[in-house]
């Protein structure tokens, strides 16, 4: 069986942790290649247009994570640093209360078909209705390979713009099951070969046809218990320790400053998408649509709020949530064609679309919870300083031991700067 629990692994040199990591997933080290060998040009090529090169970022591995009570080992691709780590601290003190709890929704995307000149926008939307079999039909007459594997149409809606820049219009809204795809090319496949039914039917003429990224009805969603005594504080020079009722309830204020506040709940909500697209972005799929999803569902109801929520359950533990919408595929686009990519999906185990949906999630839960965590404490910088003192340190031209020597020198200083780095560097060297 995998485990994700590697003791030491932040002390390992890169040729260990590959070693570690392929012994510990039960693989071969050689599936692991991929994580460090650019993206073959003849590759990229043929992804985007006007490819002149590719463009690399960290891949780090989120550990200690329990999703349903099976051990995974979560790739994530970020630039920021502290996000890997928090997540992997997180979810260690999440193991003791039983780890992540996640589930989904089937894998509903939903088509969106915009339709104009309408003598009577209320008879266009009854008809619709009315030949909704006849319509779901069309679209599965086509006979894509979603179908083949129990995908396909599987529900019409109406719904009536009143009043836009241009007046009213009839909305159409068709729900696909896209199995383990991310769907886009499906939906708007369907939605493009139902077009010419819907004018004949409702005698409009049918504009946009388009998926919808406020993908509702495929929702994940993630819990944890962190049981109180396991959020104990211990301060380092210069912080005070904190009891785990203290941090509980700083987390728990934390979130309500969030779900009363537009401004504070987009910061909130970053820090929830450090998670969520760190994994996304490994797995190849489609991150400014989670994006978009994300920060539309939150503002839902109109009002722009937290997509967690945190309290506190009959026993005084800690207990967070998190629900978003999660649109991401196993078996197309990019996740098909990137080694990388594939490497990733291989490495977490995954079968389905919603296993790697309900795992994002747990990882937007456990973000959170660490960055809340660090400001109800010591403050968010005090975490971020040595990383980014050994980014400084790199900017500033160390290289080897070097970086860890510079680096730690102006963490001790509380300096963490390009031009004192340059000088330390220089002091060393001389
Ligand atoms: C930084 O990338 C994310 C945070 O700002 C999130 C938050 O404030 O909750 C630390």
């Amino acid at each position: 069986m995998t485990t994700s629990r590697i003791p030491g692994f932040y002390n390992l040199t890169l040729h260990e942790r590959h070693a570690r990591l392929a012994e510990a997933a039960q693989q071969t080290p050689e599936s692991l290649i991929p994580f460090t060998g650019p993206l073959p040009a003849d590759i990229a090529m043929h992804m985007i247009e006007n490819m002149v090169g590719t463009y690399s970022l960290p891949l780090g591995i989120g550990l200690n994570f329990m999703i349903n009570g099976r051990d995974v080992l979560v790739p994530m691709v970020i630039e920021e640093p502290s996000v890997v780590a928090g997540a992997s601290f997180m979810a260690k003190l999440a193991r003791t209360g039983g780890g992540f709890i996640a589930e989904s929704t089937e894998p509903l995307m939903i088509g969106q078909l915009q339709v104009l000149e309408l003598k009577n926008i209320a008879e266009a939307a009854q008809n619709v209705l009315t030949h909704k079999a006849e319509l779901l039909d069309q679209v599965d007459e086509g006979g894509s390979s979603l179908k083949s594997r129990g995908g396909g149409a599987r529900d019409l809606e109406v719904r009536i713009m009143e009043d836009s820049p241009i007046g009213g219009f009839l909305i159409v809204h068709l729900i696909y099951d896209v199995r383990d795809a991310m769907g886009a090319n499906a939906i708007n496949t369907a939605c493009e070969r139902l077009a010419p039914k819907v004018e004949a039917i409702t005698g409009g003429k049918v504009h946009l046809r388009i998926l919808s990224n406020l993908t509702d009805k495929r929702l994940a969603k993630a819990q944890c218990t962190i049981l109180v005594k396991e959020l104990d504080f211990v301060g380092a020079d210069g912080v005070r320790p904190f009891s785990g009722e203290e941090v509980r309830d700083g987390i728990i204020a934390a979130y309500a400053f969030a779900a009363a506040d537009p401004y504070r709940a987009a910061t909130h909500n970053k820090g929830i998408m450090n998670g969520v697209d760190a994994v996304v972005i490994a797995t190849g799929n489609d991150w400014r649509a989670i994006e978009a999803g994300a920060h539309a569902y939150a503002a839902r109801t109109g009002r722009y709020t937290s997509l967690s929520t945190w309290g506190k359950d009959r026993d005084g533990n800690l207990v967070g949530t998190l629900e978003m919408p999660i649109a991401v595929g196993i078996v197309g686009g990019a996740t098909k064609v990137h080694p990388a990519a594939q490497a990733a999906v291989k490495l977490m185990g995954v079968i389905t679309a919603n296993e790697l949906a309900e795992i994002i999630v747990s990882v937007g839960l456990a973000q959170n919870m660490a960055a809340l965590r660090a400001l109800a404490t010591e403050g968010i910088q005090r975490g971020h300083m040595s990383l980014h003192a050994r980014q400084v340190a790199i900017a500033a031209g160390a290289t080897g031991d070097l970086i860890e020597k510079v680096a730690a020198r102006m963490v001790v200083e509380k300096v963490v700067r390009i031009d004192r780095a340059e000088e330390i560097l220089k002091n060393l060297q001389s």
